[in-house]
């Protein structure tokens, strides 16, 4: 970085974010945030992260954790995330979070953690493994964005409660030791719409699905992209509108959500295009949609997910850009809760 920039880059609003590298990117997690990630690079000071820490409150296989903090990191950079304008680290290379983590757990109410629907949900669902990390995740995940001083931080629906509990741990901070942590705010995602599993629209598009005809794999084939968007569950009404909230119209609805987010055309516009057509012409041409827009990004992360090097020396230059960024913060509240400097 030029002296230039740096400055440059101060002046700019800071976002923070990462993706978990667990389960295959799906089109939720490109239309929802990584294409919107690209966008705010332009007007902030952008820091974008694989979340490795996360993922091991649910059990995994090393390996594949492994791999996909790769996959997930190719993605970003292949969707047009620039590591010369964006920090891209892997979070478990920078300790200031586990550090942090473990200061904010010491600020932080067993009742404010036992409320989080994501605890609730995922005990549920991992009933044989509930861990103390489970509980403790979104302290880990206030640490990942109090760390940066994030103003911003560009979130799906499902995390807005994570950053309320992150600004309430960060305003209780504050309030005791001074103006410590920037308090920061959540950033839904403009692509709008949230994009719904392909066979229970009722349900968010989830790379955890058991059936994979659910979902749109960023890895999958193009002709099987087409075809699960052809086989995508809709109504036997026969009429392609949209009709928003209707639970009848949810099929119809996402497979029209999906083309505006690719299209960038208004849901309506698309609805008229198709008054007096079928479904079988609509999915047909949602289906060469998305396959447009995932074809180039496609070749571009081929190409680069071959390239460990390159990839390894993304995440080195960006760790260490990481730890620095941080470590002032980090400084800061040690420096609070009364601990010893040498
Ligand atoms: N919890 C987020 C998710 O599963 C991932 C995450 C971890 C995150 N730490 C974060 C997102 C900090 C934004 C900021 O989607």
């Amino acid at each position: 970085m030029d002296e230039n920039k740096t400055s440059n880059n101060e002046e700019k609003k800071i976002i923070f974010s990462g993706v978990q590298p667990s389960g295959n990117l799906t089109l939720g997690n490109y239309l929802g945030a990584i294409k919107n990630w690209v966008e705010l690079q332009k007007d902030y000071s952008c820091i974008y992260a694989m979340m490795d820490l996360h993922t091991i409150t649910v059990r995994q296989t090393p390996a594949d954790v492994r791999r996909r903090t790769f996959e997930v990191l190719a993605l970003y950079l292949a969707s047009g995330i620039d590591p010369k304008e964006s920090v891209l680290f892997i979070q478990s290379q920078n300790p200031n979070h586990a550090e942090l983590g473990w200061v904010l757990d010491c600020y932080t109410y067993m009742g404010e953690l036992q409320r989080m629907t994501q605890f609730k949900d995922k005990s549920a669902k991992h009933a044989e493994n509930i861990n103390a990390g489970l509980f403790t995740y979104p302290v880990l995940m206030a640490a990942d964005i109090l760390l940066y001083q994030a103003d911003y931080v560009p979130v799906g629906k499902d995390q807005m409660q994570h950053i309320e509990i992150c600004r309430d741990i960060a305003q209780r901070f504050n309030a005791l030791y001074g103006d410590v942590f920037t308090i920061p705010e959540g950033l839904l995602s403009k692509t709008g719409a949230k994009i719904m599993s392909l066979q229970e629209p009722q349900s968010k598009m989830s790379k955890s699905d058991p059936n994979p005809k659910a979902y749109i794999s960023m890895m999958d084939d193009m002709n099987v992209i087409a075809k699960k968007i052809k086989g995508a569950v809709t109504d036997s009404e026969g009429v392609i509108e949209y009709r928003e909230g209707d639970p009848a119209k949810a099929g119809v609805n996402n497979l029209l959500n999906i083309m505006s987010a690719v299209t960038g055309k208004n849901v309506n516009d698309i609805a008229a295009d198709y008054s007096g057509k079928g479904y079988g012409d609509f999915k047909s041409d949602v289906a060469d949609a998305v396959v447009e827009c995932i074809r180039p990004i496609r070749e571009e992360y081929d190409r680069i997910i071959k390239d460990k090097e390159y990839l390894m020396q993304i995440c080195r230059d960006g760790a260490e850009k990481a730890r620095y960024l941080s470590s002032r913060t980090m400084r800061k509240v040690y420096k609070k809760v009364g601990f010893v400097q040498l």
